[in-house]
């Protein structure tokens, strides 16, 4: 099956590409002609989700899926969440949220967090929502140079490494992308086999 993930972002890509597996070919919206930054101004992770699967829609009218993800700080209220792209500049400067966040959570001893996910799919023109979620903490100090975004602050419970300093197989059996793209799977493979049938 091929179908059209909405991110231009080459971890993800390949993070998704892992788990969904050779069945499922990923297409970018720059292979069909989308250059711009698609328009993520919803006010929830669900909102941004379905406005990026939307837009990617409306100009190819081909099934495809986007997800958006946010890390919610219990002792910052679930901060950054849905801001978590631009929580200390404009852009997507992942040394700049880091170093925010350490610092917002100086002295705090309540680190627990969490990243959550949401993948909006349309297929067929029909929109499904699918979430993930994983629960750990934020260390005092980045570890590791594997992945991307808060990574090397993130400690998934259960472990006592960083997102950062996982195999990107490990992070995505726990990680909160990983859930979400494994429910985005299973229902893709069952519409898939329901067609088989008919
Ligand atoms: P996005 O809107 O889904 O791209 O995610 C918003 C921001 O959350 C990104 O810019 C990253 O800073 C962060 N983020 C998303 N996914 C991950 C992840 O798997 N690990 C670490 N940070 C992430």
């Amino acid at each position: 099956m091929e179908i059209i993930f909405a991110t231009n972002n080459a971890h993800k890509l390949s993070e998704v590409q892992a788990v969904l597996g050779d069945g499922f070919r990923l297409v970018t919206p720059r292979q069909c002609g989308i250059d711009e930054d698609i328009p993520e101004t919803g006010a929830t992770l669900e909102e941004n989700a379905s406005q990026k699967s939307h837009y990617i829609h409306e100009r190819t009218g081909r099934d495809c899926f986007a997800d958006d993800t946010g890390l919610e700080v219990e002792a910052l209220g679930g901060a950054p969440g849905v801001h978590s792209a631009r929580y200390a500049t404009d852009g997507h400067d992942f040394a700049a949220n880091n170093r925010l966040l350490l610092k917002n959570l100086q002295g705090a001893t309540n680190r627990r967090a969490r990243f959550r996910t949401v993948i909006s799919l349309i297929l067929d023109g029909r929109e499904h929502l699918f979430e993930g979620i994983v629960e750990g903490h934020i260390a005092d100090h980045e570890a590791g140079c594997e992945g991307f975004g808060y990574d090397p602050l993130f400690i998934p419970d259960g472990f006592d490494r960083s997102f950062a300093e996982m195999s990107p197989d490990e992070k995505n059996a726990v990680s909160h992308r990983g859930r979400a793209v494994r429910k985005l799977a299973e229902f893709l493979k069952s519409i898939e086999a329901g067609r088989n049938v008919k």
